[in-house]
């Protein structure tokens, strides 16, 4: 029984073998830092960080048909038409209404007599643009009613951008 005591005792004041050396020695410190300064180096950003370019505000602005007419789509313009005096901007319907699209006649256009009517003919379109506007005043009231949807369709769809007036007309009471 001594002898088992005896063994017992001499294990257990034996020096562990797998005693775990302590980490902390100074050239594992230095070997941290190291670790953390290149971590610090390679994930820091390059260049400052840069907002994308704020979108050109929408000013609500006015309209004659000459002025109108470039923003048709072409040379990166937008993609405005007008309806009963109100300008549209629709160029998310770039698609429809820019270069090559269906309805690329209406761009930059007072687009009402052709939405009324439902047609895509040269005649819809305001030949002078120095002349007076479309009045519109021949229309039946199945084309008025045309009219109106294309107009609450435009509504829920597109942001108003401004006013059509005629040339002379830019400053004058009536197109404010
Ligand atoms: C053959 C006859 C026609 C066909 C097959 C046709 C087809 C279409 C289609 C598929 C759309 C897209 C609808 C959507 O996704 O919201 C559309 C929209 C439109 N169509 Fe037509 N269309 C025709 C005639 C016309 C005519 C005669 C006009 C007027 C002159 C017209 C004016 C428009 C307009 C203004 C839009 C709305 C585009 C927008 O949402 O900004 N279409 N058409």
């Amino acid at each position: 029984m001594d002898y088992v005591e005896n063994r017992m005792n001499q294990e257990a004041s034996k020096p562990a073998a797998a005693e775990v050396q302590s980490v902390a020695t100074p050239v594992n410190a230095i070997l941290f830092a190291l670790a953390l300064l290149i971590a610090y180096y390679s994930l820091r950003p390059k260049s400052k960080p840069t907002l994308p370019p704020a979108p050109a505000p929408t000013v609500f602005q006015t309209f004659t048909p000459p002025t109108l007419l470039p923003y048709n789509g072409t040379n990166n313009m937008p993609v405005y038409l007008a309806v009963r005096g109100r300008v549209f901007d629709v160029t998310p319907g770039r698609n429809f209404y820019g270069p090559g699209g269906p309805y690329e006649n209406f761009a930059g256009r007072d687009a009402s007599r052709g939405l009324a009517f439902g047609s895509f003919d040269k005649e819809m379109l305001t030949e002078d643009l120095q002349g007076p506007l479309d009045k519109l005043e021949d229309l039946g009231p199945e084309e008025w009613e045309a009219l109106k949807g294309w107009e609450e369709r435009f509504e829920e769809k597109y942001l108003v951008v401004g006013k059509l007036v005629a040339v002379g007309e830019e400053g004058t009471k009536a197109s404010q």
